[in-house]
């Protein structure tokens, strides 16, 4: 399987570390061999050889800050722009991990519709395609014959989507109810503690938790992405933003924290999403409720189903390796079907 990694920050170097570093399990385990030959970045320049780029090279070059540092080799080609990557490439599957637009879903819907287009599949951890044009998505990806999957859009690689769409099929699921965001839930965390909530944030961003501009995770409109996706994927309701409550954490103070710690409760933002429509707002809850212990960046969701009642799934939500795994557990589904 060649791999067109379209986006090469947190998420993309996390997949492309796994791949090396589980490349013989990989093989042995699954006889799956995937191999990376582009990697396109914003502003660090992009690669592309159809023999495969060698992944501790291109991890170094980034160390160094551009692609440029990667060394010479023969039928390498340089600067190719995403679209041409897409098109022209002979990768199978695009992968697409540049930052989420929740007004657009642009450049990565273009990109998208470019890789259905000339045939490749496509797995993305870019929240805002499959959050505002999920029906195209599924659309296209029908009409060419190729698989689309996007575990790594909700809760990193902790199978949120897997469990709703492939594990409960049979089941109802009535409502999903959760912790969607793992920045406010590791900042929420750190204040309990008694860290200002600027310290908390900076930490969330150098653990690589936070989006590039973190304002989408502490107003709320990350987790209200993540719940869009869930509307349309799991419900199938073609929920927008402007359906939405949307409220995030940046108003929450310590004396806030602190009343709701002398009651025995905890805030926690909680997202939640019904067939009729969805919320995102900071919820006070009892310490006893399970998603009142679901600490740092872990993220945490309970589905309401007919045949099994309420499921519960908790476990990482951000972070490089978390989310570098959705992307591997949607190609290894790939490799499977295929
Ligand atoms: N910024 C996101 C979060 C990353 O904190 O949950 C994972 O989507």
């Amino acid at each position: 399987m060649k791999l067109a990694l379209i986006g090469f920050g947190v998420v993309g170097q996390g997949l492309a570390e796994i791949l090396r570093d589980k490349a013989d399990d990989l093989h042995q385990s699954y006889d799956f061999a995937p191999q990376i030959v582009a990697v396109v970045t914003q502003r660090r320049g992009s690669l592309y050889c159809l023999d495969g780029l060698r992944i501790d090279d291109l991890l170094s070059a980034m160390t160094k800050g551009h692609l440029d540092h990667y060394p010479d080799a023969a039928g390498l080609i340089r600067d190719w722009d995403a679209l041409r990557i897409i098109r022209e490439s002979n990768a199978d599957v695009m992968v697409e991990s540049t930052h989420s637009n929740f007004e657009t879903a642009q450049p990565a819907l273009d990109y998208c519709r470019a890789a259905f287009d000339s045939g490749k599949h496509v797995v993305l951890a870019n929240k805002g395609p499959v959050a505002l044009a999920y029906s195209e998505l599924v659309t296209l990806a029908d009409s060419a014959g190729k698989k689309l999957f996007f575990e790594a859009t909700v809760m990193a690689g902790t199978p949120s989507i897997r469990l709703a769409m492939d594990a409960l099929s049979g089941c109802q699921i009535t409502e999903a109810r959760g912790i969607l965001n793992g920045t406010t839930n590791y900042i929420l965390m750190q204040m309990e503690n008694g860290m200002p909530y600027g310290e908390a944030l900076a930490q969330a961003q150098s653990l690589g938790y936070a989006e590039a501009d973190p304002a989408g995770d502490v107003d709320g409109w990350d987790a209200a992405g993540k719940a869009l996706i869930l509307a349309n994927a799991v419900f199938g309701t073609p929920l927008t933003l402007s359906q939405m409550t949307v409220k995030g954490i940046s108003n929450l103070t310590q004396a806030d924290i602190e009343t709701a710690r002398h009651a025995g409760e905890r805030w926690k933002l909680i997202a939640h999403v019904t067939p009729e429509g969805g919320s995102v707002q900071p919820t006070r809850l009892p310490v006893t409720d399970p998603l009142a212990n679901v600490s740092g960046a872990n993220n945490a969701i309970t589905y309401k189903t007919d045949l099994l009642g309420r499921v519960t799934l908790i476990g990482a939500g951000a972070g490089r390796l978390p989310t570098g795994f959705g992307l591997l557990s949607d190609l290894l589904n790939i490799h499977r079907l295929a």
